[in-house]
């Protein structure tokens, strides 16, 4: 029988132009612009999948934007894995930070990944590690070599907060029963020291308004005489960490799940330079939560960020104006045991209250979720494991994320299932930014380690 590495040998290009093409096309969820290339990556999806072997193919309309499904049943008694992945992309701006064109794949050497990666948005996130699957499926079908059942489900909202997606599951129970879900749409250390990601951290997401007079004023007839909303807001905003970087809102460490010394000095063995990460930033020192490692602030404890801040005459030039309003984003990332609606409703009181007289305030929650963490000794973890072991020559790490995908949690509750976290991207490959890129050596491993995911899989179920 031709094992992994053979057909890859053999099929390799043909992976590398597919998931090309794929990229070609600009999947932004976001912006209501692209919603015709949004639907024809689904087609996009729901073709490869068909050609990869899965049966009862098709596109589950939603309230959304449709969720593709697939699925290969060889025998209702073996144990079925759900492939879940997403097929959207964050939007490409700012533009000109990009060194070749978003959509417009291409293949390009770095220092970090001498075989090439390939630059596109999308690439690591999460078109490239999604199409793993696809092609990994592809060769258990071919080779007559799946050793379970497998149910694809991949969506088209994650980058906006998986509303669709949410409706769509308490719907299908029955459809999606499973008894592992496998994502690919994290990251690892490095491609030498292979991890496992155990945790995701949860997610609260509002927009904030801040109103002084009721229309924009000439800043020198009524400078220092009205409350002007953005200094108002730069300094609510600014108030909501202390000197300790400690997060001020009543009650928000309530639930916060505190990791015993002995899980804290188990994460600090992960291999990891202070050094090389300021370098990478090109910042002289870091930033966070007293009393906490670099790796610690970034992963098991939550966070406050503001994500974007606007409001008065921002064009060129100068205009001498008190604006009417002032605006910001702000995200809270969440660890297990906080729960995001309790959190969101923490924060608009508190914001509520800290307002001065002078002006009203409008707090608007967008998305969120719940954390979530994978125990290692579930036995989906230790195939994975064993599977790294096989295909990178050594145990991988068990390493908890700072990043969100809220649906895991979600899928946890309805689904009564965990969920098994493969990332093969790293984290300089710039998911989100300008010049996001996945290396073609890190695509090629994955689409290698996966069969042997669910051949352990299967044994030790
Ligand atoms: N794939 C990412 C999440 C991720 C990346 C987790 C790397 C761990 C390591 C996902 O597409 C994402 O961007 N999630 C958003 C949240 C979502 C609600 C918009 C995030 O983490 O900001
Ligand atoms: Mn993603
Ligand atoms: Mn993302």
């Amino acid at each position: 029988m031709q094992t992994i590495q053979q057909y890859i040998t053999e099929h390799k290009q043909r992976f590398i132009d597919e998931l090309i093409e794929l990229l070609k096309i600009p999947s932004i969820s976001a912006d209501t612009a692209y919603s015709q290339d949004v639907l024809n990556t689904a087609d996009s999806i729901l073709n490869a999948l068909k050609k990869a072997g899965c049966t009862n193919v098709e596109l589950c309309e939603t309230p959304g934007y449709p969720i593709v499904y697939g699925e290969k049943i060889i025998d209702p008694n073996l144990p079925t894995v759900l492939v879940y992945g997403h097929y959207d992309v964050q939007p490409a701006d700012p533009l000109d930070l990009w060194d070749a064109p978003p959509f417009d794949p291409i293949i390009k050497k770095t220092d970090i990944h001498p075989e090439g990666a390939i630059f596109a948005r999308g690439a690591c996130d999460d078109k490239g590690q999604m199409y793993m699957h696809v092609k990994a499926l592809e060769y258990m079908t071919a080779t007559d070599n799946l050793p379970c059942n497998v149910k694809f489900m991949i969506e088209g909202e994650e980058e906006v907060g998986s509303e669709s997606l949410a409706w769509f599951v308490p719907r299908n129970i029955e459809k999606l029963a499973n008894d592992v879900i496998l994502i690919s749409d994290t990251g690892m250390i490095a491609n030498d020291i292979p991890s496992i990601t155990t945790g995701l951290r949860g997610l609260s997401y509002v927009e904030v308004e801040v109103t002084g007079p009721n229309r924009d004023l000439h800043s020198g007839l009524y400078g220092g005489a009205v409350a002007n909303p953005i200094n108002i807001l730069s300094k609510m905003i600014a108030s909501l960490h202390d000197e300790n970087n400690h997060i001020t809102i009543p009650g928000f460490y309530d639930k916060v799940e505190e990791l015993s010394t002995e899980e804290r000095n188990e994460m600090g063995k992960a291999p990891f330079s202070l050094e090389a990460y300021k370098n990478a930033l090109d910042i002289d020192d870091v930033h966070g939560e007293k009393g906490y490692t670099t790796n610690e602030r970034n992963s098991i404890r939550p966070t406050l960020d503001v994500n974007g801040i606007w409001g008065g005459y921002t064009g060129e030039g100068a205009k001498t104006v008190i604006a009417s309003k002032a605006y910001a984003k702000i995200s809270m990332r969440l660890v297990p045991n906080q729960d995001w609606e309790e959190i969101t409703e923490l924060f608009k009181n508190h914001f509520e209250k800290i307002a001065p007289k002078s002006v009203k305030v409008k707090v608007t929650p967008h998305h969120g979720g719940q954390g979530y963490v994978t125990p290692i000794d579930n036995i989906g973890y230790q195939a994975a494991s064993k599977a790294y072991e096989e295909t990178f020559g050594v145990t991988p790490i068990p390493q908890r994320s700072g990043g969100s995908i809220p649906i895991v949690s979600l899928f946890e509750k309805e689904l009564k299932s965990k969920t098994i976290l493969m990332g093969f991207g790293l984290n300089s490959d710039a998911i989100h930014s300008p010049n996001e890129h996945f290396g073609v050596w890190n695509y090629l491993k994955g689409i290698e380690t996966i069969p042997y995911f669910y051949k352990y899989f299967a044994e030790l179920s």
